[in-house]
């Protein structure tokens, strides 16, 4: 090895902490879970499918880690508190909290019925201030905590039908930086990952449509659609110690969709 290890593991290990990943069985937060994990956190995922988080845990359990899961539907104020005890159950109060379930139901506006509305609201920004209000606290009494949101570029510009999934995600980019004002003078930072078009299950519709892949790579300057991956190093970045002085950010990791 020619570099030096002690100086990278003050930048960038997460031994010893503990991650709660939502949404951490499938696409970028499955990516997510793993690079935590790699890092040496012990990772704790929450999603409903059991056989996928089942799966996922096995996974990281594989790189020599802890890993627990927690099924719960994210859409359930009760069963949101229940699913955040029984996260901190698992390896003790989390450090990093890493909102990434979501979803988007894509119904044209004209269609956007108040169900819809409150699905994606309780799902997409609830859980996650819900979430952040359970264990913040316990991270700035700690002086330590990294809150990490998977935002959208439907945050900040309409597209593909925005409808209440934009209006969801830019409530998270706003709640980032509410959390940041409140909790980084205690060491706890907030920030959101902007993704662009993702290859991911969210997307199945749209990626099997070859043509509409390949237009949405275009719109990128590095000439790709994102992979889950792409988030790997991100989110260990703003998990870590190196992140402390980046806090109510949204960081775009998009290979450049937004940036033109
Ligand atoms: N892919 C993209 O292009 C893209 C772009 C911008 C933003 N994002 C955001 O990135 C995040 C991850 O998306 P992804 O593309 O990786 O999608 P994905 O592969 O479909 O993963 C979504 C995850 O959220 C969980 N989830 C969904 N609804 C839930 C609920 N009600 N309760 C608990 N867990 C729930 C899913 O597990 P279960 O179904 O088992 O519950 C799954 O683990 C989302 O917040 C999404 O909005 C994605």
């Amino acid at each position: 090895m020619d570099h030096d290890t002690a100086y990278l593991t003050g930048l960038f290990a997460l031994e010893g902490r503990v991650a709660v990943v939502t949404g951490g069985s499938s696409g970028i937060g499955r990516a997510i879970a793993e690079a935590l994990a790699r890092c040496g956190a012990s990772v704790v995922l929450v999603a409903r499918r059991e056989d996928e988080l089942a799966a996922t845990a096995a996974a990281l359990e594989s790189h020599g880690r802890r890993a627990a899961w927690v099924s719960a539907d994210l859409g359930s104020r009760e069963a949101v508190h229940r699913a955040a005890e029984e996260a901190a159950a698992a390896f003790g109060e989390p450090d990093i909290l890493v909102n990434a379930a979501g979803i988007n139901l894509r119904p044209p506006m004209d269609d956007l019925t108040p169900r819809d509305w409150d699905t994606t609201m309780a799902v997409n920004l609830d859980a996650p201030f819900l979430l952040g209000q359970r264990f913040a606290p316990g991270m700035a009494g700690r002086g330590y905590g990294r809150l990490i949101h998977i935002a959208s570029q439907q945050a900040f510009r309409a597209s593909f039908t925005s409808g209440a999934y934009g209006v969801s995600k830019a409530g998270l980019v706003a709640l980032a930086r509410s959390q940041a004002e409140a909790w980084s003078g205690r060491g706890v930072t907030a920030n959101t990952l902007v993704p662009g078009f993702v290859m991911t299950p969210l997307n199945r519709r749209l990626a099997d449509d070859p043509d509409r892949v390949k237009e949405l790579a275009a719109r990128t300057l590095t000439g790709r659609n994102g992979l889950a991956e792409d988030f790997a190093g991100a989110a260990v970045f703003l998990a870590g110690p190196s992140s402390g002085y980046v806090t109510g950010q949204a960081v775009f990791v998009d290979g450049g969709f937004s940036a033109h």
